[in-house]
């Protein structure tokens, strides 16, 4: 596949690395774009959920009648009428959750669905909700850490997750000249995407339509399948725009299988959108996070030891954990690792992926304590990094595939004026306002998973198809750019169409793997296209190709053409194989099991990459710079400038790169500052579940963001060398902002978010 990384001069405008503006960006702006809420279907009916207003314990009575006599109420779903007609599918298997919903009187968490009220339209199917009476027995729920009555994991190590442990660090600790011991926490985070969890299902005969914002369709139309006992052929799942998903849409919660029941039982469509309220328990979030971080250096500040360990909370009944340790025992050249990820067992909801699960928590506390071991050194932050960087991991002593953190910091640095800083704290200032700089490493596994991608070519339109997803990151306008690129077109003459399971099957959009994984098939499909073309035109005497060798027959500018010599019209050369050409291809990565490209066609998910990929260690990187300003009476913080410096191996389009880079160090402020779902711990329930308590930044909040790209040409990731980055950016953000808050105040903030109280 060398050919792949050829550069295509010709065709540089609206290829690979160019500044393409989005494709769909006239759909969206003009209200055209087809959310799937905003799908029409012929005489639905319109489900409310109706959802449990305690965390333990047992339905005693539900008592419907006043809500069924409300005109325009047609049925109410409940676990006395819906036992034993849906499956639970866990988290191993697609689903959200090993809750089971509708399926018996016990309540597992708050916010759990009691029954679903069916109506003629979605007021009265609220009204009704409002109208039903259940009457519970409670028990004392065990909220969240603190609590009592947390259940902690039975050992549940997947072959997912180890522990990384090297050399002895308990140790290497001991006799460590300089050292910091610390803990620090993360919060509860909701996603709380604009767009709300919506799900409309059709049933036409046995085959049943789904409407739903999707990062998996494959896996969905599969999850639904099993949730329902149905066969997946019969499911289609339809999502051609996502409005926000951040990994909430990853996973098929259990309310897709029910709506999809009530549609089948009452014979009509059936839509359903939550409340914003709903979205906190019905789906998945980011749960909260302890961590104990020791850090040991000799008097030159050479790492000699570090011992991370976390714990996490989940549902009783499932032991999600996302357990950054994998990331951060490996971040740099340290001889002696100890990690350790632990589960502990509430009465809560199951957590899930939230955009870069582990990364985001366990990047803070390692980017903090460096922080507080520079300062216990008087080292500059930047050159103990530095100093410290790893082009081996420790572990398994493997290479980076590749790894330009270094080139990051010093672009980042440079910049930003870091040459300019004041390491004591509080020795900046303008006025009333505290000045601090900070900086931290941003880093996130390069994944690669199977894919399918069908190309056509007819005339000079080219045609790519696959079952990926805009989740609004611009896929739709990065995989014009690869067709055009391969085929020597100009990108306007390149229509993507996704978001339909029906399509040749794609990755789950999580884990920052999309671009890499369907872009790679895509180009693929191209070659094969190019290849069919070539090999018509060197045995055609009529071509000026004829008898060419056909590995120098390129597609370019529009033309098919050998190294040398004249080439033919693209036109032409397609009349002459029949006024069109296909290409249908499925991309197997090395490093996966050879039953990974079929395992995607039954929904599953495979991956590689980061700390799993067996030869190279595969991750991006970039170094993220922050200024704050404290102030001197309020202790208002405020986030004043940031620069973000990222190698990501090849960045197919810098304006959505930087879209998504951007946003990322967004969410890290939102980290921060402002984000965090609190919990009443008297009856494990989220308190702050609608968009007015629930803070978020919004443009007030954000300053000035610098986003500055670091070449990088890796040729281990996959053919195309794209590292991903939809989730780098918004890693060790709020350590840079803590680390700058510290620099302003000389309070240092380990408990994230950061509150005005907090630096009182
Ligand atoms: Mo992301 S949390 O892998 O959608």
């Amino acid at each position: 596949m060398a050919t792949l990384t050829d550069p295509n001069p010709a065709t540089r405008a609206g290829g690979i690395g160019a500044r393409v503006t989005r494709v769909d960006g006239p759909a969206k702006v003009t209200g055209t774009a087809d959310y799937p809420s905003d799908v029409t279907v012929k005489r639905p009916l319109y489900a409310y959920f109706h959802t449990s207003s305690i965390a333990l314990g047992r339905i005693e009575t539900i008592d419907e009648q006043e809500a069924r006599a409300l005109p325009g109420v047609v049925d109410i779903l409940t676990w006395r009428n819906t036992a034993g007609m849906l499956d639970t599918v866990p988290p191993s298997k697609g689903g959200s959750t090993s809750i089971p919903v509708l399926q018996s009187a016990d309540i597992h968490h708050d916010g759990e669905i009691v029954a679903v009220i069916l109506a003629e339209d979605y007021e009265t199917a609220r009204d009704a909700s409002h109208r039903l009476r259940v009457a519970y027995s409670a028990r004392t729920p065990t909220a969240t850490f603190g609590s009592t009555g947390l259940g902690p994991e039975v050992q549940k190590d997947g072959p997912r997750f180890k522990n990384s442990n090297v050399g002895n660090a308990a140790a290497a600790l001991q006799s460590a000249a300089v050292k910091i011991e610390q803990h620090y926490a993360t919060p509860t985070q909701h996603h709380n995407a604009i767009e709300l969890f919506t799900t409309t299902a059709q049933w036409q005969g046995d085959e049943l339509t789904i409407y739903e914002p999707s990062q998996f369709l494959v896996g969905s139309q599969n999850t639904i399948a099993t949730a329902l006992r149905i066969d997946p052929a019969k499911v289609r799942i339809i999502s051609k725009y996502v409005g926000g998903a951040f990994g909430a849409k990853g996973m098929t919660t259990s309310r897709t299988g029910l709506i999809a029941l009530a549609a089948r039982k009452l014979g009509r469509p059936v839509k359903m959108v939550a409340t914003r309220d709903q979205g906190f328990t019905i789906a998945t979030y980011r749960a909260e996070t302890r961590q104990l971080v020791r850090l040991g250096a000799s008097r030159d500040g050479k790492f000699t030891a570090l011992v991370h360990e976390g714990d996490e909370v989940s549902s009783r009944m499932d032991s999600y954990k996302v357990g950054g340790t994998e990331t951060t025992a490996r971040m740099y050249a340290i001889p002696n690792v100890a990690s350790k990820v632990t589960v502990q067992h509430a009465d809560r909801n199951t957590p899930g992926f939230m955009r870069a699960p582990a990364e985001v928590p366990y990047m803070f506390a390692l980017e903090s304590a460096i922080d507080e071991l520079a300062i216990a050194l008087q080292m500059d932050p930047v050159e103990l990094r530095r100093i410290n960087d790893a082009q081996v991991e420790p572990i398994e002593k493997r290479r980076y595939s590749s790894r330009s953190l270094v080139q990051c910091y010093d672009a980042a640095a440079k910049a930003f004026g870091w040459d300019h800083r004041r390491a004591r704290p509080m020795s900046m200032r303008d006025g009333d306002w505290q000045i601090g700089w900070g900086c931290a490493t941003a880093c996130y596994p390069s994944m690669i998973a199977p894919s399918f991608a069908r190309v056509s070519l007819s005339d000079t339109h080219a045609k790519v198809e696959v079952a990926g997803h805009e989740i609004g990151t611009g896929a739709y306008t990065i995989y014009a750019q690869t067709a055009a690129q391969m085929l020597g077109l100009p990108v306007d003459k390149v229509e993507v169409v996704m978001g339909d399971s029906r399509l040749p099957p794609a990755p789950v959009a999580g884990g920052s793997n999309n671009a890499a994984s369907i872009s790679n098939a895509i180009a693929m499909a191209c070659m094969r296209i190019r290849e069919q073309l070539a090999s018509a035109a060197v045995n055609d005497p009529k071509s000026p190709l004829h008898r060419r060798d056909m590995a120098s027959v390129q597609l370019v500018d529009g033309q098919l053409r050998a190294a040398t010599g004249p080439g033919e019209p693209l036109a032409a050369a397609v009349a002459r194989a029949g006024g069109g050409v296909e290409a249908m291809v499925g991309n197997q990565p090395r490093n996966l099991p050879p039953e990974a490209l079929a395992g995607l066609r039954k929904g599953r998910l495979m991956m590689t990459g980061g700390s799993m990929a067996e030869d190279f260690v595969k991750y991006a990187f970039g170094a993220e710079f922050v200024e704050v300003r404290v102030h001197r009476l309020t202790r208002e913080v405020r986030v004043s400038r940031m620069v973000g410096a990222f190698a990501a191996g090849t960045i197919i389009n810098p304006i959505t790169a930087r879209s998504q880079l951007m946003g990322g160090m967004i969410w890290g402020i939102s980290s921060a500052l402002h984000e965090a779902t609190e919990i009443d711990h008297r009856n494990a329930r989220y308190t702050n579940d609608n968009l007015a308590e629930y803070l978020i930044p919004v443009n007030a909040d954000v300053p000035k963001v610098d986003v500055l790209f670091v070449a990088e040409t890796d040729r281990e990731v996959n053919p195309l060398g794209i590292k991903g980055i939809g989730e780098l950016g918004c890693v060790g953000t709020a350590a840079a902002v803590c680390n700058a808050i510290f620099n302003a105040t000389g309070v240092r903030i380990r408990e994230l978010p950061v509150r005005i109280e907090k630096l009182l």
